[in-house]
């Protein structure tokens, strides 16, 4: 048994539409405090979203894990419930929370971290999600 980790990442897209807002803040404050992200009309962006996974190398596979299986859990529950979708209001995980780019990455972060409790010696590394081609989060758990 090798005791080497190795990093891999699957990268996946999504739209979605979101606000950024505080009920407590007036029109103004939000628009100061969020910028163009706090339109009251809502507003969407093309996320990509990096999945990074951390384990040893199965000898018998020669993977960390399976990709295909990795992309399947990926898509049935983050990107299939974001996509196409208002953050704000359709989004389980996201219920209550702010709708930033920040706490994506940290519900994400959980979401898939739970998931991958099934297969031995495999958790998430990183989530990094870029909002714009300029802005990019990460979250390392
Ligand atoms: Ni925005």
């Amino acid at each position: 048994m090798t005791n080497k980790i190795v990093y891999i990442t699957r990268r996946e897209r999504f739209n979605a539409a979101h606000r950024l807002f505080r009920e407590d803040y007036s029109d103004e404050k939000n628009l100061d405090v969020f910028g163009k992200c706090s339109n009251p009309m809502w507003h969407g962006h093309n996320y990509t979203l990096f999945v990074t996974v951390k384990g040893p190398v199965n000898p018998e596979t020669g993977f960390v894990m399976n990709l295909k299986v990795l992309s399947k859990i990926i898509k049935e529950l983050v990107v299939d419930k974001l996509d196409h979708k208002n953050i704000n209001l359709e989004v389980d995980f996201m219920n209550g929370k702010l709708a930033s780019t920040e706490n994506l990455a940290v519900e994400i972060f959980n979401v898939l971290n739970n998931a991958l409790n099934e297969f031995e010696n495999v958790s998430v590394h990183c989530i990094k999600i870029q909002e714009t081609e300029n802005n990019f989060v990460e979250y390392f758990g």
